[in-house]
């Protein structure tokens, strides 16, 4: 929730009389959050958006998988890019890893979504490792490319459409994703020593002749509480001839996100991006290390205590782990004291910068593997730290 926007055509007055162009009266469709004390958008729809045709349950997401938790405590790290590839962004996608309050889901697409698609369980902050494409909505049309966080607000209707092959990380937020409210000041600004400005996020393009020329299908697929229930609606749900508010989807690059880099280190949490409920979402991008004279740049062992914390390995030198690459998760779980591999801390001393790209998650409650994670899953790495 960046900012207010307005897009197309709006009555001077909500809840008003409105007929565009002197035509038909419009049906103004408002979408809320937080009940109606949150932030929120309304829609002005040449058509009823809520009448349907017919629905269907057609059961449980595809790549939902199952919950797969052998006890054990170790290290985990999982090799995304052996995750299966191929099919459409929204039933490609695959769950690695779950707890009540977030999803980690990867996917390898290479094809429009068919159907619209709507999120009813979460927020989705999607970042993209490669590809290209945009987001088409009744709000109008996102582009994205490699290296963006695409925000995808719950139950908004939509479609992906990839240009080619597209690897994404999609992690679910089942309360929130959103700016973290440290970062606004009291006018509900983005605060000028915050880590971007909203000048970073980009908002949906209105195209010529609105959404409806977007030529949408009128079969959307819901998921909610993990199952796919299908409708076909009575009416385009992109005959949308205006919107203001504040919920709309936003890409930010994560090359936008302005470090911060102190005299000795700096806890992760400096490189916080977004939060959720029960989450935060930081970025590490390539910066300049640390500059007190005898700094150790290298992270610091730590026991994060409440946290279980995974990082998506985007590109770089990655100054702490050895074996990951490109694609790597590592799941480091409360109960473990972790950092850097042997060799690496102090090696680190005397450097300047840090190229690594990647994206950490720290979560409140423990994650829990899926069936299609241990597939995936090295599991020579718990063994990495072990000393002869
Ligand atoms: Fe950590």
């Amino acid at each position: 929730m960046i900012h207010r926007l307005q897009r197309g055509q709006v009555p001077p007055k909500p809840h008003t009389a409105f007929r565009p162009e002197g035509g038909d009266l419009a049906y103004e469709h408002c979408f809320t959050r937080e009940g109606f004390n949150g932030a929120y958008t309304i829609f002005y729809h040449r058509k009823p958006p809520h009448w349907i045709a017919s629905e269907e349950d057609l059961g449980p997401h595809p790549g939902a998988g199952e919950a797969f938790w052998d006890g054990a405590l170790r290290r985990r790290h999982f090799l995304t890019g052996k995750v299966p590839s191929g099919g459409q962004v929204f039933l490609s996608r695959r769950l690695l890893l779950s707890n009540a309050d977030v999803g980690v889901w990867v996917a390898h697409a290479d094809a429009d979504d068919e159907t619209l698609v709507s999120n009813a369980d979460a927020d989705e902050l999607v970042f993209v490792q490669s590809g290209s494409g945009r987001l088409e909505s009744p709000l109008g049309i996102l582009p994205f490319s490699a290296q963006d966080y695409v925000y995808v607000p719950r139950s908004l209707v939509h479609r992906w459409r990839v240009d080619g092959a597209v690897s994404l990380l999609v992690l679910e937020g089942r309360s929130w994703i959103d700016v973290p409210r440290q970062f606004r000041n009291a006018s509900g600004q983005i605060r000028m020593d915050a880590p971007y400005s909203h000048r970073d996020f980009r908002a949906p393009d209105w195209p010529d002749g609105g959404p409806e020329s977007l030529d949408a299908p009128r079969r959307l697929v819901t998921l909610r509480g993990g199952r796919l229930t299908a409708f076909e609606l009575f009416h385009d749900p992109f005959d949308v001839v205006g919107w203001d508010g504040q919920v709309w989807p936003f890409a930010f690059p994560i090359r936008a996100f302005q470090p911060k880099t102190g005299l000795v280190h700096l806890p992760p949490t400096i490189h916080t991006t977004f939060a959720g409920g029960g989450f935060i979402v930081c970025s590490f991008v390539p910066r300049l290390v640390d500059y007190h004279e005898n700094a150790v740049p290298c992270p610091y062992p730590h026991s994060s205590v409440d946290c279980d914390e995974i990082i998506f390995y985007v590109e770089g030198n990655f100054t702490s782990r050895k074996g990951v690459g490109p694609g790597s998760v590592s799941l480091h779980p409360t109960g473990l004291p972790h950092g850097p591999h042997p060799g690496t801390y102090e090696a680190s001393i005397g450097t300047s910068r840090t190229e690594e790209l990647a994206v950490m998650v720290d979560t409140l409650k423990p994650l829990a593997p899926t069936d299609q994670a241990r597939v995936v899953e090295d599991e020579g790495y718990n063994r990495s730290w072990v000393r002869d």
